[in-house]
């Protein structure tokens, strides 16, 4: 086995040869340096930098404040504090609906400001047209169906796709059709698991990326924070595995320094100069 310090940047080659090969993709959000460089040394494939800084950085409801030039900026940090993961940057909300020229230009900025290798964007058949564009141009392009959170207020809230047959059929002509055009994997968010398998055993090239879809895809997407437990108490989705509970970690450190500032505990003689 390689060591880390050898392993050789991943590409999209490495999601389309996990996939031949039948080896799970690992894939975690982040959105700074540092949380970077942790998850590209621990050995991530990739880093997806989500557009869900949104709720878990930035305080919103949901994705759809998130802007093009914030977006880029958490991406090239995160470039900066990666070597071996391949990084995705997710174009928020209105930088690729509204043209194609839009769309090349928006996803452009990801690789030329951002340095990301790829980029994500929401949408199934009806996007597929504008990924082949955006592709065309160079730029690799992960597509992303089911529950998409820049459409929340149409869905009406975080339900689980694909339960009737017209939902599930356009979930399969969509992944099929963004394969088509080229995407080099598509996250599954929240789908039925027999779905989400039935999807990744029909795409010949196209991983797919689950999050909350069960355990058949071709590799997984948690949001970073969620997995540490940097997240509100009423935030427990059925599908979220807690790998580490950090909030009454930092909590108590906290209340700690709190408690030694205000006694005058710290900063003791040797803490000082
Ligand atoms: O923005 C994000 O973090 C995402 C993942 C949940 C897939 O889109």
């Amino acid at each position: 086995m390689s060591s880390i310090k050898s392993r050789k940047k991943n590409t999209i080659q490495t999601f389309i040869q996990k996939k031949s090969k039948s080896e799970k993709i690992t894939v975690l959000t982040a959105y700074d340096y540092f949380i970077a460089s942790i998850l590209d040394t621990a050995g991530i494939d990739a880093i997806l930098v989500g557009d869900s800084a949104s709720n878990v950085l930035h305080g919103h409801m949901n994705t759809i404040p998130m802007t093009m030039e914030i977006m880029i900026a958490h991406t090239a940090a995160v470039s900066r504090g990666t070597e071996n993961a391949l990084v995705i940057g997710d174009m928020p909300f209105l930088s690729y609906q509204p043209s194609d020229e839009l769309a090349i230009l928006n996803a452009g900025r990801f690789l030329k400001e951002g340095f990301a290798e790829a980029v994500k964007l929401e949408g199934g058949l009806e996007m597929a047209e504008r990924v082949k564009k955006i592709v065309d141009s160079g730029i690799p392009v992960m597509g992303h169906i089911g529950l998409t959170p820049q459409s929340i207020h149409k869905f009406g809230g975080p339900k689980v796709q694909g339960k009737k047959k017209k939902s599930k059929e356009y979930l399969i002509d969509s992944a099929l059709a963004l394969e088509d055009a080229g995407c080099f994997s598509i996250v599954l968010e929240l789908l039925e698991a027999e779905t989400a398998k039935e999807i990744t055993e029909k795409l010949k090239t196209t991983a797919t990326i689950g999050i909350g879809a069960g355990s058949e895809c071709d590799g997984q997407v948690l949001v970073i924070n969620d997995m540490l437990g940097l997240r509100p108490d009423n935030f427990n989705p059925k599908f979220l595995r807690e790998y580490a509970n950090l909030t009454p970690t930092i909590k108590k450190a906290v209340e700690q320094y709190i408690a030694d500032v205000q006694s005058g505990n710290y900063p003791n003689k040797d803490e000082s100069f």
